[in-house]
């Protein structure tokens, strides 16, 4: 297998299948579904982390990376998870969560205690003045660091003041995470997803640096100085040890030139990476936690393309997606989930899917799952929502307007439970589950698959169609632009054939010609019409 034969699915274990019905989603329940997902089509399947947590960050804060989170089963679970997955020819790659722990993890307490060693383990600061080393923040608010009365030291967290972070160049530091991730080779899990993972390498020289033009930005540790050593280092002492591993980086707001470095074959450092720039574009000035900005179609596609040919040209390889578990769902965010649920949910997934790259499949969206709609703030769980909604409150945001900013920006509208079919929470359990999903629409597996039009079905299609075709994992990409803001096309080809996209990425009719653009192979609509796309319609092609 090469790395552009991978269709993986992304699973947020929590909210996949609850088998022994306590309302959270677990291994044994994936097991049950891998018939499901092998009729799909994947052959991968990320599940978010699975190990001892608090769940401060829903298992994102690791106390014992050799143990199996209660909640999602034991060990033997797992081993069972990954014999019966081989039988169906799919293969479990892992999140890897290495930048920081949980603060209840053993090294962290041992620090807490006092044990310089383990204060080495993760950055220990003296207490100047009474004001943290540096004015960096956490990306879920607040500052970067936290004081700790006893030992009169601040501690480092770029996440919840419940992740502290490690300190990679610490030689022992390093040590121990290649024995966790050689542990876990060494169960046969075939893939390897690692967070935040251009986050690791942090400046060498101290005393660390204020940031200058915002304190919200991030230069200082991102694709920090020794990223690509570090990176090169596991690469050699851990996966290259084995047959068949692929990798893939959460690399946040990384630069078109480490993005290629990371994931060029040569530098034996990841296969690939997830970007998100293309994602932002809803965001005004940079800032999330405000209204959406008006849809620019045109950004968003330009990013796509900006990215898609700089990788090309540089040898570096995407993992495209538009939905994962700290996104909103694409359908509601970039589509019609109202008006044109089958339309934009088929319309999105091609926009992705027969890109340059690898592509990510995130649970639910394969039947058009939608965003929450929540209408109060308590059926919220996640602890950057409800940060956020401390904030806005403290800038004197009226209830409405909050709830309207968080309902289209929270990270919970990408883990409500998955809609399997039409019983009481929707199969996903037989009691009431860790989120609340009204499921305003009713989208379950069960209707879609007696829709004459099923987005299921679609998916199957287009998974056939990146199998059968090996242009679309391996032939060059050119995008003909400038034609209309809100049509997407492109080509994939080879000396011998070509492929032609096109894409109506907007709610209207745009009128186009259509006329002898060659064979049709794929069209989320029945007809074609000579001079204009419908709403949101896909055409795919063959020339
Ligand atoms: C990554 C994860 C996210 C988590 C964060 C901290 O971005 O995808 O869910 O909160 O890292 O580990
Ligand atoms: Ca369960």
């Amino acid at each position: 297998m090469k790395k552009e034969d991978l269709i993986v699915y992304e699973i947020y274990v929590k909210s996949f299948k609850d088998s022994n019905n306590d309302g959270i989603g677990d291994l044994n329940g994936i097991k049950e579904k891998l018939p499901y997902l092998k009729k799909l089509g994947i052959n991968y399947i990320w599940l978010t982390p699975i190990y001892q947590t608090l769940n401060i960050d829903n298992g994102y804060d690791i106390k014992n990376y050799y143990k199996i989170n209660s909640d999602y089963g034991t060990m033997k679970d797992f081993k069972n998870l990954i014999k019966e997955a081989k039988k169906h020819n799919i293969n479990i790659m892992l999140d890897m969560v290495l930048n920081h722990t949980s603060t209840s993890h053993k090294w962290f307490k041992k620090a807490l205690k006092g044990n310089k060693k383990y204060q080495n383990y993760y950055f220990f600061e003296k207490n100047i003045n009474d004001k943290p080393p540096t004015n960096w923040q956490s990306k879920f608010g607040g500052s970067a660091w936290k004081y700790l009365d006893d030992l009169n030291l601040w501690y480092l967290h770029l996440f919840s003041t419940e992740q502290a972070d490690l300190n990679w160049e610490n030689n022992e530091v390093r040590k121990e995470i290649l024995k966790i991730i050689n542990f876990w080779l060494k169960k046969g899990i075939k893939g390897l997803r690692f967070d935040v993972i251009n986050l690791i390498s942090k400046p060498i020289k101290k005393p660390w640096k204020n940031n200058l033009e915002s304190i919200n930005e991030n230069k200082s540790y991102t694709d920090g100085e020794n990223i690509h050593k570090y990176l090169k280092e596991l690469n050699e002492k851990s996966f290259s040890k084995y047959q068949n591993i692929f990798t893939v980086g959460e690399l946040s707001s990384t630069d078109f030139k480490h993005f290629a470095d990371y994931s060029n074959y040569k530098n034996h450092e990841l296969d690939m990476g997830f970007m998100f720039y293309h994602l932002k574009t809803d965001y005004i000035n940079g800032e999330k936690w405000s209204k959406n900005k008006q849809k620019n179609l045109k950004e968003f596609k330009e990013i796509i393309i900006d990215w898609q040919s700089y990788q090309q040209k540089h040898h570096g390889w995407i993992a495209n997606f538009l939905s994962n578990h700290d996104q909103p769902r694409h359908i509601s965010r970039f589509g019609n989930d109202k008006n044109y649920h089958y339309q934009s949910a088929t319309c999105f997934a091609i926009c992705y899917f027969f890109l340059r790259g690898t592509p990510f499949i995130f649970y639910g969206e394969e039947i058009g799952q939608t965003n929450l709609y929540n209408t109060k703030i308590e059926e919220f769980n996640d602890l950057e929502t409800l940060n956020a909604y401390k904030k806005l409150q403290k800038e004197g945001l009226k209830e409405k307007e909050i709830l309207e900013i968080i309902n289209q920006k929270s990270r919970d509208n990408g883990r409500s439970p998955f809609a399997w079919n039409n019983q009481k929470y929707f199969g996903f359990s037989k009691n009431k589950p860790w989120l609340n999903y009204k499921n305003i629409y009713n989208i379950t597996l069960e209707n879609d698959l007696k829709n004459k039009n099923s987005i299921f079905k679609f998916y199957q299609e287009i998974i056939n169609l990146r199998k059968d075709n090996k242009i679309f994992r391996t032939g060059k990409i050119r995008f003909l632009d400038n034609i209309n803001d809100n049509l997407f096309i492109y080509e994939r080809y080879d000396r011998t054939k070509k492929f032609l996209i096109i894409l109506n990425l907007s709610d209207k009719k745009q009128d186009f010609t259509l006329e002898n653009k060659g064979k049709i192979i794929l069209n989320n609509y029945k007809n074609l019409n000579d001079d204009y796309l419908n709403p949101y319609q896909a055409i795919i092609f063959e020339d």
